[in-house]
């Protein structure tokens, strides 16, 4: 098995709904990565473990995905170097706005970048980690070209519903 580039992480495994987009934004392009449910707060020191592990199997970046009391990602954050990506989850009271302010607020000295809410969000973590992979992977670069050519051919193609 290759060792994963990117470590993709979520407060729960209800999460997963949202961050299966960020996975398999990853596995289209080939970049293989380890995702676990992991909590800041129900499992904390569980959390510092398995970063520090993937760290040492060659990691390049984390994803962390999580709702309301969103903390993981900057808990992330304070125990990497690596650059970390967080993807706020839409929540049920307060619909994911609690989460994206929780997560972009960081102090001066720990850097997250912070995605949109929701699956938009997740996937375009997923494609950020591979641009920043691409920076030093010339194949991957090209598949990363590839997918965005295909992209402008889609949008150009498309044409309105005609008015009856
Ligand atoms: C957060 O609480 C998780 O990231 C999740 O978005 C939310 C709800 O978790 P569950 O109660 O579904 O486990 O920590």
């Amino acid at each position: 098995m290759r060792k994963p580039q990117v470590g993709i992480v979520m407060g729960s495994t209800s999460d997963w709904e949202v961050m299966q987009h960020a996975a398999r934004q990853l596995k289209d392009f080939g970049v293989p990565y380890e995702a676990r449910a992991l909590s800041a707060h129900r499992t904390p020191d569980l959390l510092i473990e398995w970063i520090a592990a993937l760290e040492k199997r060659g990691a390049r970046c984390f994803i962390a995905g999580a709702g309301g009391a969103a903390h993981l990602a900057g808990v992330v954050a304070a125990k990497t170097m690596l650059p970390v990506l967080a993807v706020p989850i839409p929540s049920q009271h307060l619909h994911g706005l609690d989460s994206l302010l929780s997560m972009v607020q960081m102090p001066i000295g720990i850097p997250v970048a912070t995605f949109a809410i929701g699956d938009a969000g997740s996937a375009n973590a997923g494609l950020f980690a591979v641009a920043m992979l691409a920076l030093h992977d010339p194949a991957l670069a090209k598949k990363l070209q590839a997918f965005r050519a295909k992209q402008t051919a889609a949008v150009k193609a498309a044409r309105l519903p005609e008015l009856s």
